[in-house]
């Protein structure tokens, strides 16, 4: 893009079209608050801290430091989070209003409502069936479950009672399952006999028995929900509902300490093995309070939909903590946008009145491809507030979910933020500010973001950058569980005192952000993090493969899709058969959304004479950018350069 044509994008403003009566923030209370929250961060989070209901009321509000890396919010408050997203509803007179409408995977399959004091009966009963099971305060519970309500009410049932819950996205493999339970030395694990995903069955206690080859655990709580046939290990495997069948139904909740661990969730980074991000209870329970009710302005009574995993962190803050914290009815959805046909977000949207949705946009270009029918086919005048996070969303794409999906009726928040960030960090105010499209916005209450160059000076003004953040924030990740040391050499070694995001970005002249994407070995496929040397690792764990180097690449529906360069062993001849087995290799080792989009079988890489790959040139070739590839002359051959852009010509 050139620079004029840079420039009229970013003025482009849209103005968000009229609120009525749901605008929690204007444009100068905006400036007001987030003045307030810099100049007076622990007034501005003792407030905020008046969301919840405290055991004991925090007496220190913020006690942190980058060097060295220690991170404490509200320090001496005592509370539990699972009350204050159920119990306290129920007490407060609200046990009727609904909490979760959940729609299965099969249109035609059976959906159920469930009021807060219905959510509260099954966390209890959840809570004391773990509790039969041998679960205690601080263990670490692993969860590997479809986007059922039990999901939800075991994250739930775990917080009750103290122990630290660890979920695993149901489309990892079993070898990726069983790395996260030893990890954590998780002893214990709930999971459902199988899922259904677009029709299709999801084999979640196979893939549980698999990785229970190779890791032990004490017990394994099985939630009956499909019919798919499953074997039951004797003394080790227990079914839900035979527990649950004679235990209490009273469960008070544990008190924890605000810096107590709520839970582990593990993210892939620019080394192999994924980290094991760590969060911590007061905090993070304020922080997704608030966010939640800012970002989507949200009223009681509304309904609302993020149509994200729990498995991933989006789920974990915004469809069970921040909305059930705030009271809220939302939908659960089993499913995926395109089964039965790509009507089916919509067909949701109008059956149950959604208000407010958020979901990511590799959802949103998958459906844009499909037209304007799908989505005129069914009414969506109950939506006030649309919401993307997970990666940047192209202009285009932002234009047909504002014009066709909101009909220029809705504003669009794009909001930025990390599994280590816990909720909402960069985003418009509904209501408050403009929306640029491809924009994530302006930061939240709180949030210092601030652009270094490599070398780690500040910029100022209309800039580009490395995105680092600057102070605290309470819903901050307070470390890599079992490894500090790796915490602080990921996040806070590149730049002293500061929290490097891993991200690039630009900030405009009106003080707007644009993630560029991440700048390390990370790549974004469908709004999930891979780490290129986690894929790297599963390829050169085939006995065949030598070598391998994984880049990113533009692809127009995942955002970046998954690039693999291999070189074989002596002696082996590249065929498409093994690059197809080496593509199936690796979803074995990880799971689906790690399969490889191209697989470029080369007799070399290229590498500088120290032995160094040089991944920009895979990059530039991998984006089938060959007129700029820079300097090769420090390459140990030149050669594998041309035969690299045959092999990607050949394609
Ligand atoms: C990475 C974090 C946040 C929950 C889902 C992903 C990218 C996230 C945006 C956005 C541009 C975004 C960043 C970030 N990202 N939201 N609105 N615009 N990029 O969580 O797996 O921890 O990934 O996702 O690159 O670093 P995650």
């Amino acid at each position: 893009m050139n620079d004029v044509a840079e420039k009229t994008r970013e003025a482009e403003v849209i103005l968000p079209p009229a609120l009525g009566q749901n605008t929690h923030c204007d444009g100068p209370e905006y400036d007001r608050l987030y003045q307030e929250s810099l100049s007076d961060p622990d007034g501005f989070w003792a407030k905020q801290a008046g969301r919840l209901d405290w055991i004991t009321e925090p007496g220190t509000i913020s006690s942190w430091s980058y060097d060295p890396v220690a991170i404490k919010w509200f320090e001496d408050g005592v509370l539990n989070i699972c009350h204050n997203a159920v119990d306290r509803h129920v007490a407060a007179g609200k046990g009727d209003v609904t909490a979760l409408i959940f729609e299965p995977d099969d249109p035609e399959g059976e959906g159920r409502v469930i009021t807060y004091a219905e959510l509260l009966a099954e966390v209890v009963m959840m809570a004391n069936s773990l509790k039969k099971i041998g679960v205690r305060k601080g263990d670490r519970v692993t969860i590997y479950m479809p986007m059922i309500p039990e999901g939800a009410i075991a994250m739930l049932a775990c917080a009750r009672i103290g122990a630290i819950h660890s979920v695993v996205f149901g489309g990892f493999s079993p070898d990726a399952l069983a790395g996260r339970i030893e990890d954590c030395e998780s002893k214990f694990v709930i999971c459902a006999d199988g899922g259904l995903r677009g029709g299709k069955p999801v084999p979640l206690k196979a893939n549980v028995d698999a990785a229970l080859a190779q890791v032990d655990v004490e017990a394994v709580l099985v939630i009956h929900h499909t019919d798919i046939p499953i074997d039951m290990q004797e003394g080790r495997d227990h079914w839900y509902h035979d527990i649950r069948a004679d235990v209490s139904e009273d469960c008070p909740c544990e008190p924890m300490n605000a810096e107590d661990p709520l839970f582990i969730l593990y993210t892939s980074g620019s080394t192999g093995k994924p980290k094991g991000v760590l969060h911590t209870t007061g905090g993070y329970a304020v922080w997704t309070a608030t966010t939640f009710q800012y970002v989507f302005d949200y009223q009681l009574g509304e309904v609302f939909w993020c149509s994200a995993d729990i498995g991933w962190v989006t789920g974990h803050s915004y469809i069970v903590y921040g909305p059930l914290i705030n009271g809220a009815t939302e939908v659960m959805f089993e499913g995926v946008p395109n089964y039965p046909d790509h009507s089916r977000f919509w067909e949701v949207v109008e059956k149950y009145q959604v208000n407010i949705f958020y979901t990511a946009p590799t959802a949103i270009r998958a459906l844009m491809r499909e037209g304007d029918a799908p989505v005129q086919k069914h009414d969506r005048s109950s939506i006030r507030l649309l919401g993307t996070v997970g990666e940047p969303i192209n202009p285009e794409a932002w234009r047909w979910y504002y014009n066709v999906v909101g009909e220029g009726q809705s504003p669009i928040v794009d909001t930025w933020w990390q599994t280590e960030t816990g909720g909402i960090m960069i985003t418009t105010l509904p209501g408050a500010h403009g929306m640029k499209p491809g924009s994530a916005g302006k930061p939240f209450f709180g949030i210092q973001p601030q652009l270094v160059t490599n070398e780690g000076d500040v910029l100022d003004g209309a800039t580009d950058g490395n995105l680092c953040i600057t102070a605290s924030w309470p819903g901050q990740a307070r470390s890599v569980y079992g490894d500090h040391q790796r915490f602080i050499d990921t996040y806070f070694s590149t730049y002293k005192g500061k929290y490097f995001t891993g991200d690039g970005c630009r900030r405009d002249a009106d003080g707007y952000y644009w993630i560029t994407g991440r700048v390390d070995d990370v790549i974004n496929v469908s709004g999930h993090r891979m780490g290129t040397a986690e894929v790297e690792s599963a390829l050169v764990s085939h006995a065949r493969v030598a070598e391998a180097a994984v880049v990113g690449y533009p692809h127009d529906i995942k955002g970046q899709g998954i690039y693999c360069y291999v070189t074989l062993n002596a002696g082996e001849d590249p065929s498409d058969e093994l690059a197809a087995e080496l593509r199936a290799h690796v979803r074995t080792e990880i799971g689906p959304i790690a399969t490889p989009d191209h697989l470029h079988l080369t007799p070399a890489l290229p590498k500088t004479r120290s032995g160094k790959i040089m991944r920009r040139i895979l990059r530039k070739i991998a984006e089938n950018d060959f007129g700029s590839l820079g300097d090769t002359s420090t390459l140990a051959d030149p050669n594998v350069v041309d035969s690299l852009i045959e092999g990607r010509l050949n394609r």
